[in-house]
């Protein structure tokens, strides 16, 4: 990196990573869910414009305390996580960098060394846009290289570039959202993207009892429920529907068995789901459930089996004072 990079256009660059070619499209993923049984719809439909900004109300709330409870860590242990690896160490973050817990990371960082590259790899190249220059303007020595697309699409190809010690970030429980196959998949292009001696910092939900949990995904002013139901509303916008997304009513159940708190959105009446621009004329019984989203929580011991499946060895753990959330360091051998 060079000295003095102050103008911020010389700090900023973002990389289009290509979709790969034969990967199903949105709307095939969405008809193949709705053709399904039980029936179900990809968890990405969440992330648009409107429900990235109701998620980020969502972290806010009282019964969410996953984002709370990391960024206690963070604040807590952020000076000891960017100094555990032989530094100066460069960040790699899957997600869009707006947060908080990004800038606790990035100021630790400043603290120890110089200057700091940070590369955020996310689906919106607006989002990694807006939040990209917010960062450039507060942090005089940070530099940073974007990449939009999918992570796996990015992770796989060859099209990362970093220079010196990698500190990669995965956090506020978003492996959670990965089914156990595609976590241990993302787990494995993870490692693969990293070097010996390079690190990856994992931020996981706990399990704990289900009330806790439940409420944590049903949360008394319905933002969460809210957030299921605009799946509803972006598949009438971009596949051509009309049904009223408060048709639907929001459940959340923690299955103790899988671990996973799932997301449902139910059905209130009989209704057809037609979404003529792909070809989906769905009939949802009164009561039918569509499932939406997974969120897994871990054990300590499966956190260290989702590195050591992947090729990585799990050097130090950071819990928060109510011990809900776990904050993992694996280092690439
Ligand atoms: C995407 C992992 C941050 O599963 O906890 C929050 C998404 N869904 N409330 C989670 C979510 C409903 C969240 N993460």
């Amino acid at each position: 990196m060079q000295p003095s990079l102050t103008r911020i256009r010389d700090r900023f660059d973002i990389v289009e990573v290509p979709l790969i070619d034969g990967k199903p499209t949105l709307g095939a993923e969405v008809a193949a869910g709705l053709r399904g049984s039980p029936k179900s719809l990809p968890s990405k439909l969440l992330y648009d414009d409107v429900g990235s900004a109701l998620f980020d109300a969502i972290t806010r709330l009282p019964e969410y305390y996953l984002t709370r409870a990391e960024s206690e860590i963070l604040r807590e242990s952020g000076w000891e996580i960017v100094r555990a690896l032989d530094g100066p160490v460069a960040l790699l973050e899957l997600g869009s960098g707006s947060a908080v817990k990004t800038r606790i990371l990035i100021e630790e960082a400043l603290r120890a060394q110089r200057q700091v590259r940070y590369s955020p790899i996310d689906i919106s190249a607006d989002a990694l846009r807006a939040s990209s220059h917010a960062l450039v303007e507060s942090y005089h020595d940070l530099a940073i290289t974007a990449y939009a697309g999918d992570y796996f699409d990015v992770l796989g190809s060859g099209m990362l570039q970093r220079d010196g010690r990698t500190l990669a970030m995965l956090m506020g429980s978003n492996i959670g959202n990965y089914e156990p196959g595609a976590a241990a998949r993302l787990m494995r292009l993870l490692a693969g993207a990293l070097r010996p001696g390079d690190g990856l910092l994992l931020g996981s939900d706990l399990k704990k009892d289900a009330a806790t949990l439940e409420r944590a995904y049903d949360d008394a002013i319905g933002l969460t429920a809210a957030f299921e139901r605009n799946a509803i509303a972006r598949l009438n916008r971009e596949f051509g529907g009309g049904t009223d997304p408060r048709a639907f009513a929001h459940l959340a159940r923690y299955d103790a068995q899988r671990g996973s708190v799932d997301s449902f959105l139910v059905a209130q009446h009989d209704l057809r789901l037609e979404l003529a621009e792909i070809g989906v004329y769905a009939d949802v019984a009164c009561g039918e459930r569509i499932h939406v989203e997974s969120s897994y929580k871990f054990s300590d011991a499966q956190i260290a089996q989702l590195g050591s499946a992947a090729g990585l060895e799990r050097v130090r753990t950071w819990h928060d004072r109510l011990a809900q959330f776990s904050v993992d360091l694996f280092v690439r051998r």
